[in-house]
């Protein structure tokens, strides 16, 4: 977790710093800091709590300079304080820092064994501490930071600064990302591009295991052992605007609103009705392959795991392979039957979530093939894996995942769709009828965005309530699990996600007249079957919402709140379905006043256990 952004070149850097600073809010925002070199003394400053207190100190007492570094953060060791945030300084040095660093217990002891002494609780005070005591025998402050970051296990993107080198900072990753932005003059890195999109389009991103001195002429790029490395420069075609909210009240509601084209970009130039199939770019193995394939195994975790139980039902029903789906913290946390025929299928939204990473490593240690879904591109999950299916769902700043899950729907249905081809399970008609079906996604996505009027009624009641359940069958099952993860992420409200059929197993023992079922119940076979567990909760007094689709006679009769889906084939519910259930949670979290694109204690990527 946590966000820096750094900057060295002609230009005054704390405003430059601070506007990245605050496209970075989404992965930490506890505290924030920032430090700026100014005539041989770098001068720090940093706030606990959200970055726009930073903003308020800096306007009464400006930093000027014209390198400098920036951090925002989500803590892992040591509270939100002023004291923990970063960046943090010994002597002449400042450093900032996303990741653990896993041996500080051991090394913060050695060190105040020699006399050090901390001021923060952090475990990235350690290696302030390092590179200033090394820096007295060192060359250099790349060699020192490369002596210091030798002694350190674990996770780190850093920047480090330092009062004598008044023209470089030097960078460093492993296991937490970093690009290095190239403009004229001037040089910057981050944890993520939005932050220094505004300035250049031209990156270079950072592998694990290097560090880089970068100075206003330029970069040096090597390995920590001094090997140089020469790295392609990368043209970002996106631009900042894409990142910011243009004009609705939260990322969160523009992202659900982004859907329809966000699902137009993840198909364009992939589906051809022509030949009824999904071009296979990147997805790194050919027909051969995808037919000795024995099992796929799905692993995610949150929305994304959402995503891949949706999954499991389109891989076995059209492509006929066992399909199994793992919680990535679990899937680790035992010791896994792989087998080098089994496509392994990591799904990430962000491509850093440490969880699923770690999964990779395991499966990619018995052999198997990986084949990553996730949006971000180059990011550690598809530079792990065989081959990647990107989502081009642009980026993605609400916390809660929303166009990222229906945009990885998109890709595991093409993928179901292409495997079932390869494997000979679907006819070239049935391909082509199914693909259709998916290119009309978009269409019905607005058709479902025309009920928000409607949506928001039912929310601003719904927004009294202390729980919800969320009912599902089927291809709605997940659906169900997802609509009870957005609510309680966001409005607090406590909500549980069942399958229906489950509910006389227990959760109906919790139904009365204070216990809100949305239930998702589009026409297709489970219909009958759903409207009997609905006649059972409205028996017990429970206020029922149902997601129906426009056509729905079943229903008809009984007396509950409705939203209308249009109808679509049963195949692709699960795309229409959810968008109705993302726009309840946003709405009732808006009645309630919470912080809908930062819920209370969340972060946007989860790079820690
Ligand atoms: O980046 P990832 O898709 O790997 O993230 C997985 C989860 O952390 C993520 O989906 C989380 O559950 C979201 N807050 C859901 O809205």
């Amino acid at each position: 977790m946590c966000g820096i952004v750094c900057y060295v070149g002609h230009q005054e850097c704390s405003g430059i710093i601070m506007d990245g600073l605050s496209r970075l809010e989404y992965r930490g925002y506890d505290s924030a800091g920032i430090a700026v070199l100014h005539e041989g003394n770098i001068a720090v400053a940093r706030q606990e709590g959200k970055l726009s207190g930073l903003v308020t100190r800096l306007n009464e007492s400006p930093l000027p300079g014209k390198m400098g570094m920036g951090h925002t953060r989500w803590a892992t060791h040591g509270r939100p304080s002023e004291n923990n945030a970063h960046p943090h300084r010994v002597g002449s040095v400042v450093v900032v820092h996303n990741g653990i660093i896993e041996n500080h217990l051991e090394l913060r002891a050695e060190l105040e064994r020699e006399g050090a002494q901390f001021s923060s609780e952090t475990d990235t005070e350690i290696l302030a501490h390092l590179v200033s005591q090394t820096l007295s025998k060192e060359a250099s402050l790349k060699d020192a930071v490369k002596r210091s970051l030798e002694r350190i296990q674990g996770s780190y993107a850093i920047v480090v600064m330092n009062e004598s080198s008044p023209d470089e900072l030097i960078v460093a990753k492993n296991a937490s990302p970093l690009v290095i932005g190239m403009g004229e003059n001037e040089m910057f890195a981050a944890s993520d591009v939005p932050a220094i999109l505004k300035y250049t389009r031209d990156v270079m991103f950072m592998e694990d295991g290097e560090m880089a001195r970068i100075s206003q002429s330029g970069v040096e790029l090597t390995k920590l052992d001094g090997t140089k490395v020469n790295r392609e420069v990368k043209r970002i075609t996106w631009s900042h605007i894409q990142a910011e909210k243009e004009g609705y009240k939260h990322f969160m509601l523009k992202e659900i609103h982004q859907q329809p084209t966000v699902i137009a970009d993840t198909l364009r130039g992939r589906v051809s009705i022509e030949g009824s199939g999904v071009a296979t770019e990147l997805m790194g193995f050919d027909d051969a392959t995808a037919r000795r394939i024995r099992r796929i195994v799905l692993i995610a975790c949150g929305t994304s795991y959402h995503a891949a139980l949706v999954g499991k039902y389109w891989l076995e029903k059209l492509a006929q392979v066992p399909t199994e789906v793992e919680l990535a913290s679990e899937y680790r946390a035992r010791d896994p039957l792989i087998d080098p025929n089994d496509l392994v299928i990591p799904i990430s939204q962000s491509g850093e979530t440490l969880d699923t990473m770690e999964a990779i490593k395991i499966a990619k240690a018995g052999a198997a093939r990986i084949l990553a879904i996730t949006n971000v591109v180059d990011s550690a999950i598809p530079r792990a894996s065989d081959g990647t299916l990107y989502t081009h769902a642009g980026p993605e700043i609400g916390v809660a995942s929303t166009k990222c899950f229906t945009a990885q729907l998109a890709a595991l249905y093409m993928l179901a769709v292409h495997l079932g081809r390869r494997r000979l399970t679907l006819t070239k008609d049935r391909a082509r009828e199914l693909l259709e079906n998916l290119l009309r996604v978009p269409t019905l996505m607005n058709e479902v965005l025309k009920q928000e009027d409607r949506i928001k009624q039912i929310a601003q009641d719904m927004a009294n309530s202390r729980d919800a359940l969320f009912l599902g069958r089927g291809l709605s099952y997940p659906i169900a699990l997802e609509g009870a993860l957005k609510l309680k992420e966001i409005s607090y409200i406590h909500a549980e996600g069942y399958a229906a059929g489950e509910m006389k197993h227990g959760p109906i023992a919790l139904i009365d007249e204070n216990m809100t079922v949305v239930v998702v119940m589009p026409n297709d076979d489970s219909l009958k079957r759903i409207v009997g567990n609905v006649q059972e909760v409205m028996a017990r007094g429970g206020k029922v919402v149902g997601i129906v689709s426009e056509s729905d006679v079943e229903s008809a009769s009984i007396e509950m709140e409705r939203i209308i889906i249009p109808d679509c084939a049963p195949e692709i519910s699960p795309l229409i379905s959810v968008l109705p259930l993302q726009l309840l949670s946003y709405h009732v979290a808006d009645f309630k006043g919470t912080d809908v694109d930062q819920p209370r204690n969340l972060a946007k990527t989860v790079t820690v256990e």
